[in-house]
């Protein structure tokens, strides 16, 4: 039987309930010894989540807090109608189960307590909120009590969130003196503009140390270890834990679920955002962050997780691989009534590449991996160490825990697979661990058993010693106010900062079809080389038919033709990036030969991006050393920043070449500590730069980029300067952010011996048609003013720009 909702109506029922709750608690505690009510408000507490596990964190959070001085009451809301609500709350509560170790009789008699304490009420209005509070604060007034805090679980929607937030904020706050805990939901937001402007708004009516987001992987016994683990061991790992040894880091979560039932949130989210974004983004942070010294500190975790942050290599599109499961598309159509026409690219599977650019994980790839219809459910981090020993004696003759030729790996094993249940181990050949020994004990031995290429017995391997549910966890940890479980607000703003850019450059990408479960194959293998990965097999021509039996990218040759009178080259991108590269080299190589240099001036901005990476890794006749790289343009921003195109060739290309530093000519944007301040005159040293440098101011070759608008360079239609005069170089303003840039100007790149201009993607096809039709207009059309003196122009365009 539930309890009735409102007390102040049945304050004779509710005496004979309190007496008999009071035996029930250990000796009767008098109200005066009590620490405090706490009334939890569990909202969406008949949907899927609470039923299957957030009532079960409250009742364990009152099997562990009963008698220890706090009462308790647990309102469960919904907006479903009080009879049904009533029923469907009272068999969850009927299901409620205890730990093993609980006696049966015992089990019986808590869990009718908190029956007895738990009440279901439809919570709509503000009136109803309103009325809740009132009665709390009359329950706790007619027992005596005084209120310790309320906590408002949010098992809802996000689209919900405002409204529930201001009703709480303005009805239903406890009084002074108690506080007020809010505990939210993933997910949170779909990108960074999203996350922030839900941050906005929640802010406007909790306070930060109110709100409690739930990543529930943090509350997972073994991600909840890898910090203390590092911490514990800090004395083996400090020597290891870094690029010097560590080979690659894996981070992966798969599952054999697809997402039936739940397309209408998986088309908004995908894996990106269901698993991506949050579990594994937390699981990684934990494994890259530099370790605090105190790692019980909310504040200097957070703080070294934000560094961590930093330190992440920005995400191309090259970075990922994207799959989706057959059935996927037909559920959708089924499932959100989409005719039979309606093709989803929301990716179910994903792989990613992480680079982390900072002096201990530079060059170290960090992988991650999650999708749904795969051939397992396991959740693991595997770190790999290198191998680096030569190994004299026969491999028979090897001792597992001596020999440093097999294997050396640490893996935080969160769950499901062979093992099936959450363990830590650590190989054998690298050091004995050290796990606190109450909470963790070592695993029995299971013939037969391989993970990860070794048999059990060649690892230390450890597991709780009473396995435990994440949300049990977390729900005690929010009673704790143990907030360093939870995901701080700027925490999730620099996540979406993060992954925000691979998702816009994924929107438009095609994933690949795969058939689900063990016929997967080899099909979702993929490879990584510097900072690009691809798919290691073809894809399964039956199973991807291409867009009305296309052809296929290698049926084509790369395509002559001519484009507004210069040579054009068409292709699919991969083609066509590996042309303009070799086409790049033949340049250089043939400038190196005659004037003993090459001159060398790159766009910015994302097209040019599988460029320098195929400079980087397959060129290597190069003549680097002899190679001037200048930057076509710039954003006013300084060098480090991200967004600076400096920033872009550093990472894709200029890290991985041999280019002397003193031939490398950065745009002077940030000067005496200004960001293209007039007066600092960085354009006129730029343009000095190039004069005394580069012979007549032509340049060997520049790389140009067509914007949507027209634009090149940051030469932005009807841009007041750099169209035609005597600068070289000019500041200009584009129309988005960050506004400021600096720029050759047109006439500067006339000069050049040679123009190419590179034009990928379907969102350029509507200017690259106009363009093609247009004269000499440089006002309306920048790029129609680049038309060199006396050099040539070569247009490279993929099929997407050039044929739609
Ligand atoms: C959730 C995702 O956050 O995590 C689900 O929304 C996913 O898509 C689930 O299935 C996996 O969690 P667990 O605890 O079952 O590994």
């Amino acid at each position: 039987m539930l309890a009735e909702p409102h007390f102040t109506r049945h304050a004779g029922a509710w005496n004979m309930l309190t007496a008999a709750v009071c035996v029930a608690l250990l000796g009767c505690l008098q109200a005066q010894e009590l620490q405090g009510h706490v009334s939890v408000i569990l909202l969406g507490a008949t949907g899927d989540l609470a039923r299957k596990y957030l009532w079960q964190g409250l009742f364990q959070l009152y099997l562990e807090e009963a008698g220890k001085g706090h009462s308790f009451r647990f309102h469960g809301t919904a907006l479903t109608n009080t009879k049904q609500g009533q029923e469907i709350i009272a068999k969850v509560l009927e299901s409620l189960s205890c730990p093993r170790d609980t006696a049966p009789g015992r089990c019986a008699e808590l869990k009718a307590q908190f029956q007895q304490l738990s009440e279901y009420r439809r919570l709509k209005t503000p009136e109803d909120y309103l009325a809740l509070s009132k009665d709390i604060e009359a329950w706790v007034q007619h027992e005596g009590l005084q209120e310790a805090g309320r906590i408002f679980y949010f098992s809802v929607p996000p689209f919900a969130y405002a409204d529930i937030a201001r009703s709480i904020n303005s009805s239903c706050r406890p009084g002074p003196g108690a506080w007020l805990r809010v505990v939210l939901e993933k997910p949170f937001g779909h990108d960074h503009r999203s996350a922030q402007q839900l941050a906005t708004e929640l802010g406007s009516f909790f306070q930060e140390e109110e709100m409690y987001r739930v990543d529930h992987y943090l509350g997972k016994q073994v991600v909840a270890q890898i910090l203390p683990f590092r911490d514990q061991n800090r004395k083996a790992l400090d020597g290891l834990w870094n690029r010097h040894h560590v080979e690659r880091v894996e981070i992966i979560m798969k599952e054999t679920v697809d997402a039936e039932g739940r397309t209408s949130f998986y088309e908004e989210y995908g894996v990106i955002g269901d698993v991506l974004q949050n579990h594994l983004t937390e699981i990684l942070m934990l494994v890259a962050m530099e370790l605090p010294l105190d790692i019980s500190s909310s504040e200097a975790v957070l703080g070294h997780k934000l560094q961590a942050f930093r330190a992440l290599r920005g995400l191309q599109r090259g970075s990922a691989v994207v799959g989706q499961y057959q059935a996927y598309r037909g559920q959708v159509r089924r499932e959100l009534q989409k005719p039979d026409s309606f093709h989803s690219l929301t990716p179910t599977f994903a792989g990613i590449l992480v680079h982390i650019d900072n002096l201990r994980w530079e060059g170290v790839p960090f992988i991650l991996m999650s999708g749904k219809a795969l051939d397992e459910r396991v959740g693991y981090v595997r770190i790999l160490f290198k191998d680096q020993a030569y190994c004299a004696q026969s491999e028979k003759r090897w001792v597992p825990a001596q020999s440093h030729c097999l294997p050396q790996q640490i893996i935080f094993y969160i769950g499901h697979g062979e093992l099936g249940g959450p363990a830590v181990l650590v190989s054998r050949n690298l050091f004995r661990p050290s796990l606190p020994s109450a909470s963790w004990k070592e695993v029995e031995g299971q013939p037969g058993l391989r993970l990860f290429g070794r048999p059990l017995s060649d690892y230390y391997a450890y597991s709780p010693v009473r396995e435990q549910d994440a949300y049990s966890i977390l729900i005690s940890h929010i009673f704790h106010r143990r907030k360093d479980s939870f995901i701080a607000m700027e925490n999730l703003l620099a996540s979406w900062v993060f992954w925000t850019p691979l998702l816009d450059s994924l929107a438009h990408e095609v994933p690949r079809l795969y058939p689900g479960g063990a016929e997967n194959g080899h099909l979702l293998d993929f490879e990584f080389s510097g900072s690009h990965v691809s798919f290691s097999q073809p894809p399964l021509e039956q199973l991807v038919p291409g867009p009305d039996s296309a052809p296929m990218p290698s049926d084509f040759q790369v395509l002559g033709a001519k484009y507004r009178d210069s040579p054009l080259i068409s292709a699919w991108p991969e083609e066509l990036i590996a042309r303009l590269a070799g086409d790049i080299e033949a340049a250089a190589v043939r400038a190196v030969r005659r004037f003993g240099e090459f001159h060398l001036a790159l766009s910015g901005g994302s097209s040019p991006v599988a460029l320098f990476q195929q400079l980087a890794m397959g060129h290597y006749g190069f003549p680097w050393a002899h190679t001037h790289l200048w930057l076509v343009d710039e954003r006013c921003v300084p060098l480090w920043d991200p967004e600076s195109n400096f920033q872009g060739l550093q990472a894709h290309l200029l890290q991985h070449v041999r280019v002397p530093y003193y031939n490398i000519h950065p745009m002077p944007v940030h000067r005496r500590q200004r960001l293209c301040a007039e007066e600092d005159q960085g354009a006129q040293a730029y343009a000095e730069e190039i004069s005394t440098l580069v012979t007549n101011s032509s340049f060997d070759l520049v790389l140009l980029g067509m914007g949507t608008d027209g634009h090149t360079a940051s030469l932005f239609p009807q841009s007041p300067v750099g169209l035609d005069g005597e600068q070289l170089v000019v500041l200009t303003t584009s129309p988005s952010s960050p506004r400021r840039r600096m720029s050759l100007s047109l006439p500067v790149i006339n000069r050049a011996r040679q123009v190419a201009v590179l034009v990928m993607g379907r969102m350029k096809r509507e200017i690259a048609l106009l363009v093609s039709r247009v004269g000499r207009e440089p006002r309306k059309w920048p790029i129609s003013g680049v038309r060199p003196d006396s050099g040539q122009l070569v247009w490279y365009m993929d099929y997407d720009a050039f044929l739609g």
